[in-house]
């Protein structure tokens, strides 16, 4: 069965980004020039998904009014001429994509939020993908189109993994595998010693639609959250799930540290700004050198 939907859980609190987040969402956070949102949308767009499904709370209307249509700036840019803004505007969103929007109520956590979107994804398998996780592949296919391209090469779901220094595990789901890449066991957030690899899952996931049971059944675990982990773990027990070292750069833009890199790097790539942005940076050091 083909991926064509996916989902974005986009209802959690941000609450490493206060004061930013006290009014507006994490996920509208931007990177150069887009929020982070529509890079996640982008990615999902290029591999293929037709429908978006947004798991949304309060606060989060920006999410929504992003990717609608805006008459009075389209108006606006008409009439003073400004195409290419225009089309930039217009193309948020290609012809045939269709948004659906589904509350969660509380932050209950992330599998709380996927079971969230059951109604909408139907019996079917689906993507996933956490904004906040931006991922950048500039010479190469996304990483979930390259997630897509393992799922119909080896019939099963796919979850996204990635090295990390074993002192970090306490911050990620960390799965052990099999030879084949198939998962034998994956946990939340263990101490390192207890950490069964340092391989860490990231924020894009191939599920089939078995996922939503589990979800259902799962008792609240780490952090009083409904965790998509636990959900996974009762899943590998009856399903095979591969973790794939995708390839690209992952930035972790729900840590301040990392959404400052993010800025960083895609800065030093834009076609635009890009060399500009270096030269200042370095001037910058070398005044800070020469203080
Ligand atoms: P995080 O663990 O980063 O939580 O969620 P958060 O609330 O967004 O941020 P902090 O930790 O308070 O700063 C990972 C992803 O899961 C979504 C978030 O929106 C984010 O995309 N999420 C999390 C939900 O949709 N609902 C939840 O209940 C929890």
């Amino acid at each position: 069965m083909e991926i064509t939907k996916a989902v974005f859980p986009v209802a959690g609190l941000g609450t490493r980004f206060l004061p930013a987040t006290k009014a507006s969402p994490k996920e509208m956070l931007t990177v150069v020039d887009k929020p982070l949102i529509q890079y996640a949308v982008e990615e999902a767009i290029a591999a293929g998904v037709k429908d978006l499904i947004f798991v949304t709370s309060v606060h989060k209307r920006a999410i929504e009014d992003h990717f609608d249509k805006n008459f009075e700036l389209e108006y606006n840019l008409e009439q003073k001429q400004k195409r290419e803004l225009l089309e930039v505007v217009r193309n948020i969103l290609p012809k045939g994509v269709n948004c659906a929007y589904v509350r969660q109520r509380e932050a209950l956590g992330l599998g709380h939020a996927v079971l969230c979107a059951k109604p909408l994804v139907g019996n079917e398998p689906f993507a996933v993908l956490l904004a906040d996780d931006l991922i950048s592949n500039p010479t190469g296919d996304g990483a979930l189109s390259q997630m897509v391209a393992q799922y119909y090469y080896q019939k099963c779901g796919v979850i996204a993994v990635q090295n990390v220094p074993k002192k970090d595990t306490g911050s990620y789901g960390i799965v052990k595998t099999r030879q084949d890449e198939s998962i034998e066991a994956i946990v939340e957030k263990p101490k390192p010693e207890k950490a069964p690899s340092t391989k860490a899952v990231v924020g894009r996931y191939i599920l089939t639609p078995e996922i939503f049971t589990h979800l259902e059944n799962i008792p609240t675990g780490a952090g009083g959250e409904i965790q998509l982990t636990d959900a996974i773990a009762r899943l590998i027990k009856t399903q095979r799930l591969i973790a794939y070292p995708f390839e690209g750069v992952r930035y972790d833009c729900g840590d301040k540290l990392g959404f400052l890199m993010a800025n960083f790097e895609l800065a030093k790539q834009d076609p635009i700004l890009g060399e500009k942005f270096i030269q200042r940076v370095k001037a910058s050091m070398e005044k800070d050198k020469n203080r």
